[in-house]
C-alpha cells in the first residue's frame, strides 16, 4: 500500500475537504436553488464520530495534511464544535479550516476557535446591502460583516474572503477590495464554474480573471506576486505596492487541475476525487458494515486513483456533474 492518495497522473492529494451538511442559511444563485437542496435523510448523514474517524484515517493512513470543513454551510451543524474537538484529539497539529458564509458566526467564532478551528474563508460577494440580498436571496449582510470581525478577533487567521465573479459583482469589486484591505482580510475573486443548481452557467457570459484585472487596475496599482504554493488555487497580486494582496482563482480560464491536491468527502460519506467527478465511492456503507481502517483507506485510494486529468469544462462533450456546488462544498 502506498501511504498516499495518488492518482494515475501522479498527483498526490494532501488537502481534504469535508462537506458536513447540505443545509445553508443563504441561497446564492451560482450555488443553490431558491428552495434549497433536497434534505439528506438523517440516517444518511455522517455523524460527528464517523467524520472524526474518516479524518483520522485520511491523516494517519493516507497522508492528508490539512482539513477544511464546508457545506452547504458548516455553521448549520450544531455539533461542529464536537467534530473539531474530535479532530484535535485524533489528529493533533493538523490545520482545521472552514469555508463559511459567516451568517451567525459572530456568536460562535470564539467557541469554534477554542474547539480547535484554525482559520476561516468567508464567502462574501458584495458589501452593498441590496446587491448582497439579491445575490444571496437573503438580507443578511450585517450578520456576515459582524461574523468576519468576530472571526478576526478570535484569532482565526489568515482570514480570506471569497467572491464569485458574477457580472453584478464586478461593479462592486473595487469597493469590496478596499473594505477587505482595511479589515486585513485577503480577498480572492473566483471564476464561476458550471456548478450552479439551475444550470444557467454559460462560458460566453462568465466574467473572466482578465476582465476583472482590467476593472481593478483602474483603481489600484497591481503587481503580480504568483501563488502561495504550487497547488494553491489562487494567483495573487500586491495591491498598491503591498503588503495587502488580492487573489484570483481562475478555475476556468487558467485551470490548475494538473497541480490539484484535493480529495473530498461528502456529507453522506462518499469520496469525490474531483469537483466534476461523475461517480463517488461510498465509505459510509463500508464503515457501518464493520470495515477496518485499512479497508476504508483502500477504498479511498481506489477512488482517488481514478481521478480525471481535469474538469474538461472547455471540451465539446462537457456535462456538469449532478451535484451542484452546494452539495459538494466548493
Ligand atoms: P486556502 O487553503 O485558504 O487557499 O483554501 P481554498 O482556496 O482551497 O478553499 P476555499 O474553500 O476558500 O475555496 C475557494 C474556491 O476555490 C472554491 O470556492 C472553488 O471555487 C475553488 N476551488 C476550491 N477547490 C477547488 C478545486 O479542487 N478545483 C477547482 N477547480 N476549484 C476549486
Ligand atoms: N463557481 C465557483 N465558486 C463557487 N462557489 C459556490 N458556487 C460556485 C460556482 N458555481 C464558492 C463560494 C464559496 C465556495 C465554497 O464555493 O463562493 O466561497
Ligand atoms: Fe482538482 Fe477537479 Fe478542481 Fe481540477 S476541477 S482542480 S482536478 S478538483
Amino acid at each position: 500500500d502506498t501511504p498516499e492518495l495518488v492518482d494515475r497522473f501522479g498527483r498526490i492529494a494532501r488537502d481534504l475537504r469535508v462537506s458536513i451538511t447540505e443545509k445553508c442559511s443563504l441561497r446564492c444563485t451560482y450555488c443553490m436553488p431558491e428552495e434549497g437542496l433536497p434534505p439528506i435523510p438523517a440516517q444518511n448523514l455522517l455523524d460527528a464520530d464517523e467524520i472524526v474517524r474518516l479524518v483520522r484515517i485520511a491523516v494517519h493512513e493516507l497522508g492528508v495534511r490539512e482539513v477544511r470543513f464546508t457545506g452547504g454551510e458548516p455553521l448549520m451543524r450544531a455539533d461542529l464544535e464536537r467534530i473539531l474537538a474530535g479532530c484535535v484529539r485524533e489528529v493533533p497539529g493538523i490545520p482545521l479550516a472552514m469555508t463559511t458564509n459567516a451568517v451567525g458566526l459572530e456568536h460562535r467564532a470564539q467557541r469554534l476557535a477554542e474547539a480547535g478551528l484554525t482559520r476561516v474563508n468567508v464567502s462574501l460577494d458584495s458589501i452593498d446591502r441590496e446587491h448582497f440580498a439579491r445575490l444571496t436571496r437573503r438580507d443578511r449582510l450585517p450578520s456576515v460583516l459582524a461574523g468576519i470581525r468576530a472571526a478576526a478577533e478570535a484569532g482565526l487567521a489568515p482570514l480570506k474572503v471569497n467572491a464569485v465573479l458574477m457580472p453584478e459583482t464586478v461593479a462592486g469589486a473595487a469597493d469590496l477590495l478596499e473594505w477587505c484591505v482595511a479589515e486585513g482580510a485577503q480577498l480572492r475573486f473566483i471564476e464561476e464554474m458550471p456548478l450552479d443548481a439551475d444550470h444557467e452557467w454559460a462560458r460566453a457570459n462568465m466574467v473572466t480573471a482578465e476582465q476583472l484585472l482590467g476593472v481593478l487596475g483602474a483603481r489600484f496599482d497591481l503587481t503580480e506576486a504568483g501563488r502561495e504554493d504550487p497547488s494553491a488555487p489562487a494567483e495573487t497580486w500586491l495591491v498598491d505596492g503591498g503588503p495587502a494582496t488580492v487573489g484570483i482563482i481562475a478555475s476556468v480560464t487558467r485551470s490548475f487541475c494538473s497541480d490539484c491536491d484535493r480529495t473530498r468527502l461528502t456529507a453522506e460519506g462518499t469520496v469525490r476525487s474531483c469537483l466534476f467527478s461523475d461517480s463517488e465511492v461510498d465509505l459510509r456503507a463500508a464503515l457501518r458494515g464493520g470495515a477496518t481502517d485499512h479497508d476504508l483507506a483502500q477504498l479511498w485510494r481506489g477512488a482517488m486513483w481514478n481521478k480525471w486529468a481535469g474538469h474538461g469544462i472547455d471540451a465539446a462533450d462537457f456535462t456538469p456533474p449532478e451535484r451542484s456546488m452546494g452539495a459538494i462544498g466548493g
